[in-house]
């Protein structure tokens, strides 16, 4: 539970309903992309309603009219309408065309992250969530959020399965062992949502559920510096780095044994037998999990793994510390008091 603040709807504030989501059966809209998915979801049900309603009417109609009115009666051959049997052929799939346009159009959106996106980490557990935001503030089973502005949760499990749902803003995406995923969202209006587990991950499942607090801006900062003050990920993350002795090789320097990091995240490195790899969230967790998988050319195959001496936080937390290793570029989500393109100090 966040401190109490007074411009804080509470949770037993009422709901304030979005005029075209009235029904009681919808959450109310409270993201940026809750209207498409709401608009196509609603366009669906009305055309199958509409061609489920006009078949089953038109089964009634026809038995009766066409009934058999005697025990010798013996019904018309008919031969078919190319005419007709061109309407429904193709009216139908000018409708299923669009739904598919339409329905690819609103996919892309929710699954492109935009470009400046605040990240925030996100770990599934039996039974909880556990996040990180960039400034080192931590919750569990809650996740507080500025309105207004586009954010991006990196999300890993530490055991199995998850689902990370929040219902009100119409996102929803699996939460996997062994890789990353993200999800996005723009949130609209300050509130506490519904947030839910929705894929069977045991005994707990059910109760595996939680808050959003969308916030207004100030009262997100607010909220942020109302934590006790811990580290932010990228410090945790170099203070790992130091302790489990990948400074060692990965010194910065060109005499290192491994590649310099400073700078190499989102960028493009040649791997041993050809070919090249994006140094992504995705990239880094597998070379720390996995380092023979893809070695960076030029390199020998001396790294051991750390699959099972690092958690799935420690994991965020080593990859926070290599992204905010930054040259000179602007980057766009420098966590505050991240090290800044410093390369790490020798240490032998
Ligand atoms: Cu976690 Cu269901």
């Amino acid at each position: 539970m966040g401190p109490p603040r007074a411009t804080e709807p509470g949770p037993g504030a009422e709901p304030r309903l979005e005029m075209s989501t009235n029904l009681p059966l919808f959450p109310q809209q409270a993201s940026s992309q809750a209207g498409q998915v709401d608009a196509i979801y609603f366009f669906m049900v009305a055309v199958t309603a509409f061609f489920g309603l006009l078949i089953a009417t038109l089964i009634v109609i026809f038995s009766v009219k066409y009934r058999r009115r005697s025990d010798d009666e013996v019904g018309v051959a008919i031969h078919g309408s190319l005419a007709l049997e061109l309407l429904w052929t193709i009216i139908p799939f000018f409708i299923a065309m669009g739904m598919f346009a339409w329905g690819a159009k609103v996919f892309f959106d929710l699954y492109r992250v935009p470009a400046g996106a605040m990240e925030i980490f996100v770990v599934g557990k039996q039974w909880m969530w556990k996040v990180q935001h960039a400034s080192g503030q931590r919750e569990i089973n809650e996740l507080h959020v500025p309105i207004g502005r586009p954010v991006k949760l990196i999300m890993g499990s530490e055991d199995v399965l998850h689902s990370y749902y929040i219902p009100a803003f119409r996102v929803k995406a699996d939460v996997i062992p062994g890789r990353y995923n993200t999800m996005w969202f723009k949130a609209t209006r300050p509130g506490t949502y519904h947030l839910f587990c929705a894929e069977y991950c045991g005994t707990k499942h059910s109760g595996m559920i939680g808050s959003v607090i969308a916030m207004e801006p100030a009262d997100y900062q607010a909220w942020l510096d109302g934590g006790k003050s811990e580290d932010t990920p990228a410090a945790a993350g170099e203070r790992l780095f130091t302790s489990l002795a990948c400074i060692t090789c990965h010194s910065g320097d060109a005499s290192g044994r491994g590649p310099a990091l400073a700078g190499i995240y989102g960028h493009e490195v040649e791997l041993q037998g050809g070919g090249k790899v994006v140094v992504d969230d995705a990239y880094l967790r597998e070379s720390i999990v996995n380092p023979q998988a893809k070695l960076v050319n030029g390199f020998p195959p001396l790294m051991p793994t750390f699959q099972g001496m690092v958690s799935e936080e420690q994991l965020l937390q080593l990859i926070a510390y290599v992204k905010s290793l930054k040259g000179p570029a602007p980057g766009g989500a420098q966590p505050p008091g991240g090290p800044q393109s410093a390369p790490a100090p020798e240490k032998k």
